[in-house]
């Protein structure tokens, strides 16, 4: 069973997608640890209600060495970046080789990579006109949203759309789908590799 590390940065509507796909023995993994870089926010309200180990990681030079040590001694197997709003730094990187995923909230390579996060990439979609949008999920690399895209799913924008309710929109429809879908199918594949020998 895989150790899944989740880190956030503010609501944590995606943990919270996490955490009701591991309750319902829909993700073949157990959370072991939440991590955010922002003290107060309301994700830690949802790993406390679920009995999830929590940690905040203030942002500083030395974020990516903490961060680094506490997912070590966590057995982190799988880290999953659900809302985490930081760039992580080539010594976390090479600590965790593609073991790291992330949700954005777009169909990448549209309207993503560096200052696209949250309500931009809303906005910047509407601002195009595209009629389709949606969300992805990849590996982490180097590169801002450049990593191998492992799912994807679209979401038809509608002509009164504001940046909020196709943000929501397309967490509801996309980001709390294809993400625990995403971390199930990880946590599969290990048990059969296990198996496998
Ligand atoms: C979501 O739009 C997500 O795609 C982006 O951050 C926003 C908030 O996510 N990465 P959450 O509610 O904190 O999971």
């Amino acid at each position: 069973m895989l150790n899944i590390a989740v880190l956030v940065s503010g609501g944590g509507s995606n943990l919270q997608a996490l955490i009701n796909a591991v309750e319902a023995g829909g993700i073949n993994g157990r959370i072991v640890t939440v991590v955010s870089n922002k003290p107060g926010v309301y994700a830690l309200e949802r790993a406390k209600k679920h009995s999830i180990p929590f940690k905040v990681i203030p942002d500083g030079k030395d974020f990516d060495s903490l961060l680094v040590a506490h997912l070590k001694e966590n057995k982190a197997d799988l880290v999953v970046l659900a809302g985490f709003l930081r760039i992580l730094g080539k010594e976390v990187l090479d600590a965790f080789p593609k073991k790291i995923i992330n949700v954005h909230p777009s169909l990448i390579p549209s309207f993503c990579g560096d200052g696209f996060y949250g309500l931009k990439v809303h906005r910047a979609a509407l601002d195009y006109g595209v009629k389709v949008t949606g969300a992805t999920v990849h590996y982490v690399n180097d590169i801002t949203d450049g990593g191998e895209i492992i799912s994807q799913k679209a979401v038809c924008v509608k002509p009164d759309d504001t940046p909020e309710t196709l943000q929501r929109r397309v967490m509801e429809e996309a980001e709390w789908v294809i993400l625990p879908q995403a971390v199930a199918d990880i946590c599969n594949k290990e048990r059969k590799d296990r198996k496998d020998g």
